[in-house]
């Protein structure tokens, strides 16, 4: 698929702007703090319904405005699609799909598909296990939508469950009567259940990942590899693949930690205290690996994301905010040849010669606020 519209109000720091895109490559190229990525995060935002800069939907709307809308024409095929988002920060956002009436956010997922590469994917390598999960999280959703269901579905399974927790500890550290833990059983399985459905989808993910990631890390780092990926669960009783021995071992892990969680008042079992092991050879990519290896490492695992969509039919729009400064010659050239056949690749860049050669295709200046067609 691929935009070929994009139109923004009050959404970071366009009060309004429209911009007409073209399939293959589209270049954003002007000087810092001009606007560039604010654009092409608003594309990664209708793919994922989250910014990859910020966790929260308020610094997205223009300061002084109350709203932000996002809106873009898609075309998938003979297919033409209208989506629009409305961010209400601190209220419920809204969503329409060809200016029909109100549907779900959630329901625009699958429409617009990215995979976007920025400089703030180094923390895939170098942070916290749950930038991780996060990749993980977000890849499976592009590939399945309907998992953007589970997910929350999880998330609340898992803040109720907490709350049960915390009280149960609180009653216990002041001698109160031990609660009824009934409800806690019901709310392992809702755990367990919701759980294994999430984890057998990033288990399956990561075994379909993990060759892709391979081959695109030798080919932007010739001989740096291998590249390995290793799942490791929050207990060493989960070890199965299939939905319904996951299942099993959630409950059996959750029975094996109930009474450490009932002390500490917070669930200890799950896909959310999940790692994923990033390794360049013998050794953890975190910790280990320079930054030019960990700039690397998390281009790889997005092209491969890039790789895995595409092979599985729609195409994604693949977005690479601020890439090539980072990379040397002889990696911006790879990466360049690699990408260049794309159905639609955005660009951000400072400076022209940023751009490699071989990606001739559109270019737009970005420049106070304005967007224009050079
Ligand atoms: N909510 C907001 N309201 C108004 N302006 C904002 C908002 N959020 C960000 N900005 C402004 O947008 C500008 C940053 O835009 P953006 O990140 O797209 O720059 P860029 O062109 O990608 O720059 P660089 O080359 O440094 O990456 C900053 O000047 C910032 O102050
Ligand atoms: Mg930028």
């Amino acid at each position: 698929m691929h935009v070929t519209h994009l139109s923004l109000a009050d959404f970071r720091s366009y009060a309004q702007v429209e911009v007409a895109l073209d399939p293959g490559v589209t270049a954003f190229v002007g000087p810092n703090g001009q606007g560039k990525t604010n654009l092409v995060e608003a594309v990664g935002y209708l793919a994922t319904l989250g910014s990859h800069r910020v966790s929260s939907d308020a610094p997205l709307v223009r300061v002084g405005a109350d709203r932000a809308i996002i809106r873009a024409q898609v075309r998938q095929g003979e297919r033409q699609q209208l989506v629009e988002l409305e961010l209400n920060p601190g209220k419920a956002n809204r969503a329409r799909i060809n200016r029909s009436s109100q549907v779900r956010p959630r329901d625009v997922l699958g429409i617009v598909r990215t995979v976007l590469f920025a400089p703030e994917d180094l923390a895939l390598v170098k942070g916290d296990p749950g930038e991780r999960r996060r990749f993980l999280d977000e890849l499976i959703t592009a590939r399945a939508p309907r998992m953007a269901g589970v997910r929350s579905d999880y998330e609340r399974v898992l803040r109720q469950r907490n709350t049960l927790l915390k009280s149960a500890a609180l009653a216990r550290r002041h001698g109160g009567r031990s609660m009824d833990l009934s409800t806690l059983d019901v709310w392992d399985q809702h755990l367990a259940r919701v759980g294994a459905e999430l984890l057998a989808q990033r288990l399956d993910l990561i075994a379909a990942l993990q060759p892709l990631a391979d081959k695109a890390y030798e080919q932007l780092a010739p001989g740096g590899g291998p590249v390995a990926l290793e799942y490791k669960p929050s207990s060493p009783e989960i070890v199965g693949h299939a939905r319904e021995e996951l299942y099993e071992q959630l409950m059996a892990a959750l029975e094996e930690s109930r009474k450490q969680e009932i002390e500490r008042g917070v669930t200890l079992v799950g896909p959310h205290r999940d790692e994923l092991l990033l390794k360049l050879g013998q050794m953890p990519a975190k910790g280990y690996a320079s930054h030019g290896e960990s700039w690397s490492y998390a281009l790889a695992l997005r092209l491969a994301s890039y790789d895995l969509l595409r092979a599985e039919g729609n195409e994604p729009v693949l977005v690479l905010d601020d890439v090539f400064a980072e990379l040397d010659t002889r990696r911006r050239e790879r990466l360049a040849e690699l990408v260049a056949p794309g159905e639609q690749v955005l660009v951000t860049a400072a400076v022209d010669d940023d751009v490699p050669a071989v990606l001739t295709g559109t270019r737009y200046v970005v420049a106070e606020g304005t967007v224009e067609r050079v």
